[in-house]
């Protein structure tokens, strides 16, 4: 497919089915969907890391949301989706085998071409973990294309990080150095880390090769702040470091202009920025 048919495939919605459901917290569920027409599956599977589609739901709206799989597996997509307002609770409704529409896949996503031959640190907080999720597949699918990968993930308990069981699974394979941690262990039965997601650094930091290391992150606005002093520590050079953003976004093609700040669109241009970006353009975060 070229890039003409495919952008036309992107600006249309097209009806996508619920193959499977799971609460990934209290307040956060998974969907793993297909679209319902083959051809239109194979063609929009060739998505980024890093990249979101929009959701549509008749008479509600329509919302952006992460996609959470990995591209070098194509034949579904999937989601962690949190309820905060009327398009996640008419979402939340759906059950296995219901169908609405999906249009995508939208923004600029990770490079991964770039990215490789390289270290990763990958920094996740909270909601976070769902875009860098398929980052972090991606590697594993792809591990030969990279050198050491450190994830690190953050949550507030052992019940809110989300995709719990594959990072411990990630954890105990070592095909990517995993490091998990907890703010608060209120059942006194987490077997890794406690403490912020920061803390985790001390396991990695005499390991880093500043010049040849990509650093990724993704998570609440606080932890930036406090993640980005810690890369800046270890020298990771300012285009290097990767951050992905949530603006209020609705049209996600660069034409409703709800998403721009200072001439930048977050739909296109977006939602992964780098630290230099984000330095030249406060406003960002
Ligand atoms: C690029 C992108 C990717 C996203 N990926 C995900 C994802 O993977 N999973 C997920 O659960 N959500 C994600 N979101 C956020 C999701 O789009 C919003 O939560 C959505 O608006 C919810 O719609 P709603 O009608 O249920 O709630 P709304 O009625 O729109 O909002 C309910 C509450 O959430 C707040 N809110 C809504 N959107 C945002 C936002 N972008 N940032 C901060 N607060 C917000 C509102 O101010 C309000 O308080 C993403 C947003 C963007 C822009
Ligand atoms: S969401 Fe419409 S211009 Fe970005």
């Amino acid at each position: 497919m070229n890039n003409k048919e495919r952008k036309n495939h992107q600006y249309k919605a097209h009806s996508a089915e619920i193959l499977d459901l799971k609460d990934l917290s209290y307040d956060t569920r998974y969907f793993k969907v297909k679209f319902v027409d083959p051809n239109i599956q194979e063609k929009l599977g060739e998505y980024k890391p890093g990249q979101f589609a929009i959701f549509s739901i008749p008479g509600v709206g329509e919302a952006p949301f992460s996609i959470s799989s990995t591209p070098t597996r194509q034949s579904f997509l999937e989601f962690g989706i949190r309820k905060v307002g009327s398009i996640t609770e008419a979402l939340y409704k759906l059950k296995i085998g219901d169908k609405f529409d999906i249009r995508g896949p939208y923004g600029n996503g990770f490079e991964m071409d770039k990215m490789k031959d390289h270290d990763l640190i990958i920094v996740s907080g909270g909601l976070g973990a769902v875009p860098l999720r398929s980052l972090l597949l991606y590697a594993c699918d792809k591990r030969e294309d990279f050198k050491n990968v450190y994830f690190l993930n953050g949550a507030r308990t052992p019940e809110d990080m989300l995709f719990r069981e594959d990072f411990m699974a990630m954890h105990q394979r070592e095909m990517l150095e995993t490091h998990l941690t907890v703010d608060e262990d209120p059942k006194g039965d987490w077997p890794y880390h406690i403490g912020v997601v920061t803390k985790l650094f001390e396991k990695i930091a005499d390991r880093v090769n500043n010049k040849n290391t990509y650093a990724i992150m993704c998570g609440p606005p606080i932890m930036y702040k406090f993640v980005i002093k810690e890369l800046l520590k270890l020298k990771i050079p300012k285009e290097k470091i990767f951050m992905t953003l949530e603006r209020r976004m609705k049209c996600g093609q660069g034409h409703c202009g709800h998403c721009a700040i200072g001439g930048v669109y977050t739909c296109l241009d977006g939602p992964v920025f780098t630290y230099w970006d984000i330095e030249r353009l406060k406003e960002l975060i």
